[in-house]
């Protein structure tokens, strides 16, 4: 039967993350994948994959007049050029996170997109992700009480990257979970990185994020022995845990805590200065669907209807503020603003 295709996709970059992209594009019915890599050897790789692929290209504008919309999966540093050609040719654009390496950048991406009237999407997956929504859920629910703080660790012997720090790479998902989950944004960042393996980027690092009621501590490493991608959100009343390492239990809900007591009574003086409360470890059914499936189809349906996705490019824009804050706090060692989003002039960047 002949495949009903509604909607051409460029994916720029067939490289770790592009070829996991062409993987769940491909399943799509009414979707046709063009795969772009400057490498001629990485589209070699895609056809021999994805059968599926029958155009191929080592250059974007060779098949930009032919696709409704391109997937940008290269470095970070190139994000922003190529977005720009895509959304000033009139094509709907996903970016992968991180949405541009500057301020300027992404608020150059999101105006553009304004003013060509296309959809601009940031792969921000795990705001996808099925346990992170639950687990959003949960604390809307009031089941953890009042969140004191969240603690997320992400780490392993990581892909060192040539043009961004490991904050560039990893802390975009973090950042956008704790975001997703609290339902604002950080004020202000502070950080402590170090360079352990080369001079030139920083490959271990702890942040913490302010926001306006409450804090998330962030450690990011390219240098770790374990594979380890958990976030902890510890409430007033309970804890939950989710770890997106374990099978059957990413989300943990402990019904623990600890309570203060009264120092000034001199009849417990000698007591611990708290009491604690332990109660019941609660694992709740986490549905499996792959979430980067979940957001490819999200931007083919934006794509389709016109209707912007959960992640616009406004939320790839925040993030990347944030994460501007982030060189600040590294360069003076002191907490910097997460600065408010400039006003846009109207104008659209040159491609250069
Ligand atoms: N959302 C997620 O969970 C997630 C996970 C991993 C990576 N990423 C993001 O995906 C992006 C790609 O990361 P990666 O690890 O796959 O990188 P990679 O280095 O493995 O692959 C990049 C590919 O892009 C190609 N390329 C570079 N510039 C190009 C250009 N101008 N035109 C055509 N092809 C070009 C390279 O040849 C390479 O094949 C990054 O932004 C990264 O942060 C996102």
């Amino acid at each position: 039967m002949a495949k009903r295709v509604e909607t051409r996709v460029a994916v720029v970059g067939y490289g770790y993350w592009g070829s996991k992209h062409v993987r769940v594009l491909s399943t799509m019915p009414d979707v046709d994948v063009v795969v772009v890599d400057e490498h001629a050897e990485r589209l070699e790789e895609a056809v021999a994959y994805y059968p599926s692929v029958e155009r191929t290209a080592t250059s974007l504008a060779d098949v930009l007049d032919d696709v409704d919309a391109v997937l940008v999966a290269t470095p970070p540093a190139g994000h922003a050029d190529i977005a720009l050609q895509a959304i000033n040719a009139g094509k709907h654009v996903l970016v992968e996170k991180p949405m541009a390496t500057s301020v300027a950048d992404a608020e150059a991406m999101v105006l553009a997109a304004a003013v060509q009237g296309v959809q601009l999407m940031v792969g921000h997956t795990f705001e996808y992700n099925a346990a992170v929504r639950q687990l959003r859920d949960i604390i809307r629910s009031g089941t953890l009480g009042r969140v004191l703080y969240i603690d997320s660790a992400r780490l392993s012997l990581g892909r060192y990257q040539r043009d961004v720090n490991v904050i560039w790479d990893l802390a975009p998902h973090d950042i956008s979970i704790a975001s997703f989950l609290l339902d604002e944004l950080p004020v202000a960042a502070s950080v402590w990185g170090d360079r352990n393996v080369t001079p030139w980027r920083e490959d271990v690092a702890y942040l913490r994020l302010d926001f306006p009621q409450t804090r998330a501590f962030v450690h990011v490493s390219w240098l770790n022995p374990n594979k380890v991608r958990r976030t902890t959100v510890v409430g007033e009343r309970k804890m939950a845990v989710y770890d997106d390492m374990s099978d059957n239990e990413r989300i943990r809900i402990y019904d623990i805590g600890v309570d203060p007591s009264s120092i000034d009574d001199p009849h417990s003086a000698h007591e611990r200065p708290v009491s604690y409360r332990t109660g019941d470890i609660v694992s709740p059914f986490v549905p499996f669907h792959e979430p980067l499936m979940a957001q490819d189809r999200a931007f083919v349906d934006s794509v389709r209807t016109g209707v912007a996705s959960e992640t616009p490019g406004e939320r790839g824009l925040d993030i990347v503020r944030v994460l501007a804050a982030t060189d600040a706090a590294l360069v003076t060692g002191r907490t910097a603003p997460v600065l408010k989003p400039s006003q846009i002039v109207p104008g659209v960047r040159a491609v250069s």
